[in-house]
């Protein structure tokens, strides 16, 4: 037997090892608390449960899906993206529900790269951004997210070059896992740049709906020009809690858009319908699901922040996202850092390495934890600190 080589350039998936990694911790015995997934611990809400359940009852329900999804499903997210962003979608030709917002990030590259191709990606960034363009035989080429430009792409210092023969580029705002934000001008300025290279832009947007202290954050799609050179992808996943079911959506160039759905009716049969009438009464029922999450996940924030600045791991609260993107202590690499805190303390972070080159210097907790699991965290945190003083 002889396994493709494109299997070679694979890493193995990062949570993959850390989930196994805990595993192994817990079956013997040991009390592990684990802020490495970002995974909401909240339940689906009841009412969107409520429907999975009837449509799963019904028996027109369980045959094959459309790839392209349920017409009404289309048009809660058209009318969805209106309410929120005061974006119109055609609703025929400008949205793909996706089995999850990870199975199109990573098909979208099959439409735009082929062997040898370049595209831009952030560094650091969720994996599967990268990923789907090497599965796909291309070259990412990463353009560094630093602190001091508030961890965006500085698209400037892409050579002219790289630019020119690059077929896409990924951002990804609020940013997994910096839990940095970008604004209107910010995509403005984007846009600009794709345009001036033949760049399709693919804006992964999963955490808009996970925001703070009333910030709103934009959608790529608000900035004028935008559906001529890009598409944007997002999730029910974090703002519903339905991480389990797999269910989320690419909307935009309509082109774009017609591509993937060419790949995806090849690979897949869409989404089971009884999940589709789930996520259209998310959409379209009530709201204030998302709000009670989010003031949940702020007061998490909040606690952690509070006590990881005390202990000396330097972090700043972010204003979207469930991600706390810390400083690794000086004298640690990130791995190293995670694994102290894992043997010293067992509380199961992620080392920014992960994530890329440039995520080196950094740990990132997630806040989707139970309160009570976050409260013995940082209890353990704090305990550990004082004992090694
Ligand atoms: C930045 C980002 N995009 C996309 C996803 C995928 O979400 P899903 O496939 O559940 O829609 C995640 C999941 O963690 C993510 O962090």
């Amino acid at each position: 037997m002889q396994l493709a080589r494109r299997l070679d350039r694979l890493p193995p998936y990062l949570f993959v090892g850390i989930s196994q990694k805990i595993a192994e911790l817990q079956a013997s015995g040991e009390d592990v608390i684990s802020f490495a997934t970002g995974d909401p611990d909240l339940p689906t809400p009841s009412h969107i449960i409520e429907h999975i359940c009837q449509a799963a009852h019904d028996s027109t329900n369980h045959r094959y899906p459309e790839t392209a999804g349920l017409p009404e499903l289309r048009q809660a997210i058209a009318q969805w993206y209106e309410k929120r962003f005061g974006v119109t979608l055609d609703s025929e030709k400008e949205v793909l529900p996706l089995i999850g917002s990870k199975e199109g990030v990573t098909h979208i590259a099959l439409c735009f790269i082929d062997p040898g191709d370049i595209a831009l990606v952030p560094d650091p960034a969720y994996p599967p951004l990268s990923m789907g363009i090497v599965l796909a035989g291309g070259e990412p080429y990463f353009m560094p997210l630093r602190e001091e430009n508030d961890f965006l792409p500085d698209f400037g210092a892409v050579p002219e070059e790289i630019a020119n023969n690059s077929r896409l580029m990924w951002l990804n705002y609020p940013n997994n896992p910096t839990g940095a934000t970008a604004e209107l001008g910010f995509f403005e300025e984007a846009i600009h740049f794709a345009k001036q290279h033949n760049l399709a832009i693919c804006h992964d947007a999963a955490y808009t709906e996970v925001a703070f202290e009333n910030y709103r954050p934009p959608s790529f799609m608000q900035v004028s020009g935008a559906k001529e050179v890009g598409m944007e992808f997002h999730s029910l996943s974090k703002t519903y809690c339905m991480t389990g079911w797999r269910i989320g959506m690419a909307v935009g160039n309509a082109e774009m858009i017609d591509a993937l759905f060419r790949i995806k009716s090849n690979l897949d049969s869409g989404i089971p319908q009884a999940i589709q009438y789930a996520a259209i009464e998310a959409m379209r029922g009530p709201q204030d699901c998302t709000a009670n999450h989010n003031a949940i996940l702020q007061q998490r924030r909040d606690k952690l922040v509070k006590v990881l600045n005390e202990i000396g791991i330097e972090a700043r609260a972010p204003k979207a996202t469930f991600y706390i993107w810390a400083k690794v202590p000086q004298g640690y690499t990130s791995i190293d850092f995670t694994k102290k805190l894992l043997d010293e303390t067992r509380i199961a972070v992620v080392p920014g390495l992960g994530y890329g080159k440039e995520g080196e210097g950094y740990i990132r907790f997630s806040l989707t934890i139970p309160d009570d699991c976050l409260e013995r965290g940082i209890d353990r945190l704090s305990t550990w600190y004082r004992r090694d003083r």
